[in-house]
């Protein structure tokens, strides 16, 4: 397929680069596609960064078909930009697509996509340190219809936002509040696929976290309600005596991309990993018993995420001492030694992109 490029009239001020925060500036183009029946997908183009004209009848709006990623772009010393294993993120949207009965993407075409935008924009990616360029391919349904059925148009964009440092005051443990009266998602429902509903349902228990002194809720499996799941927008591991731990793929957990980074690495590195089943009660005595040494949360956004507090029911207790265990340590900086080309890349991840 073409890529059409348009240029704008006029860019942007670039940002001051160490007052930057998550996702509320966008760069000065942005990559567009349209799929209809008679056509398929087609009108590629890279154009500039603009509101979306939409009926307010369009489908995406009332019923919420569709689906997104987030990646980043990582400026290395050398001044190159890099992609982190783009190719899972497309093939985690397709899986999305498919779950929604959205029709998928050219992968490999997309990807490109992203390359050239990327090219276009590269004085966007931040170099400061621990800063990015964040990616945010999005799809909707756009047939202005208000019956309830598989659209038969679609748009699928890629928006670039320069983020900051997840961490202002350091890498430092999260309290976090398990959850009973609320589930994310539920087996055979859209729990895997990374669809806008599951963030819609997951507010008003991470409100009410919030309210109670915790940064994120630890969800429970939504049907026995007893089985650990992710923990706010990300998947979460323990290590329990010295094994690293985390839920099976069940249906209702989204396939992290760095959750499966994770893995990859422990067994590369021979370190014990093992994903299962996990109740909250296993979890409670393991902790009772001094076996459970850490918790940590891994996603994009935060790459890993300790876990210094865990609250359930009237039980509170506390993990490695509130402080950053040597496992969550040395993975973050494992993963981000390769997402900054400050490290080698032993599983091949890193993309090139300038
Ligand atoms: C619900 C949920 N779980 C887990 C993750 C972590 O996935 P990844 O490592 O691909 O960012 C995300 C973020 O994308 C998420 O939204």
């Amino acid at each position: 397929m073409e890529l059409t490029v348009i240029e704008a009239e006029k860019l942007k001020k670039k940002p001051d680069e160490s007052k930057l925060g998550f996702g509320a500036l966008f760069t000065d183009y942005m990559f567009n596609m349209d799929y209809a029946p008679d056509k398929g997908w087609h009108s590629a183009r890279i154009e500039p960064y603009a509101p979306l004209a939409l009926d307010p009848s369009t489908m995406f709006l009332h019923y919420a078909q569709g689906a997104f990623e987030g990646l980043k772009a990582y400026r290395t010393e050398s001044g190159n930009i890099q992609l982190f294993r783009p190719q899972e993120n497309f093939a985690r949207l397709n899986r999305s697509c498919r779950r929604l009965c959205i029709p998928e993407i050219d992968a490999a075409f997309a990807l490109e996509a992203l390359k050239q935008l990327l090219k276009m924009e590269k004085g966007w990616v931040p170099s400061e340190p621990e800063t990015s360029l964040y990616i945010r391919p999005t799809m909707i349904a756009t047939d202005p219809y208000l019956g309830v059925r598989a659209s038969h148009t679609y748009r699928f964009y890629i928006i670039l936002s320069p983020v900051g440092a997840y961490y202002p005051e350091g890498f430092n443990p999260v309290k976090i509040l398990v959850t009973h009266d609320y589930v994310r998602a539920v087996r055979g429902g859209v729990g895997e696929a990374k669809t806008p509903g599951n963030y819609a349902a997951s507010i008003l228990a991470g409100e009410k976290a919030h309210e109670a002194g915790y940064t994120q809720v630890l969800w429970l499996d939504g049907v026995e309600r007893k089985y650990v799941e992710e923990v706010g927008s990300m998947n979460i591991f323990f290590v329990i005596d010295d094994q690293i731990v985390t839920p099976e793929l069940n249906g209702s957990i989204l396939p992290g991309i760095t959750r499966d980074s994770v893995i990859k690495l422990a067994k590369h590195w021979k370190d014990s990993v093992a994903e299962r089943k996990i109740s909250i009660d296993e979890l409670m005595q393991a902790h009772a018993s001094g076996k459970l040494k850490e918790v940590f949360g891994a996603g994009t956004a935060a790459v890993i995420s300790p876990v210094g507090e865990i609250k359930y029911g009237d039980q509170v207790i506390t993990i490695s001492g509130g402080k950053v265990g040597p496992v969550a340590q040395k993975y973050y900086k494992a993963i981000t030694d390769i997402q900054y080309g400050k490290g080698e890349d032993p599983l091949g991840w890193i993309v090139q992109v300038v």
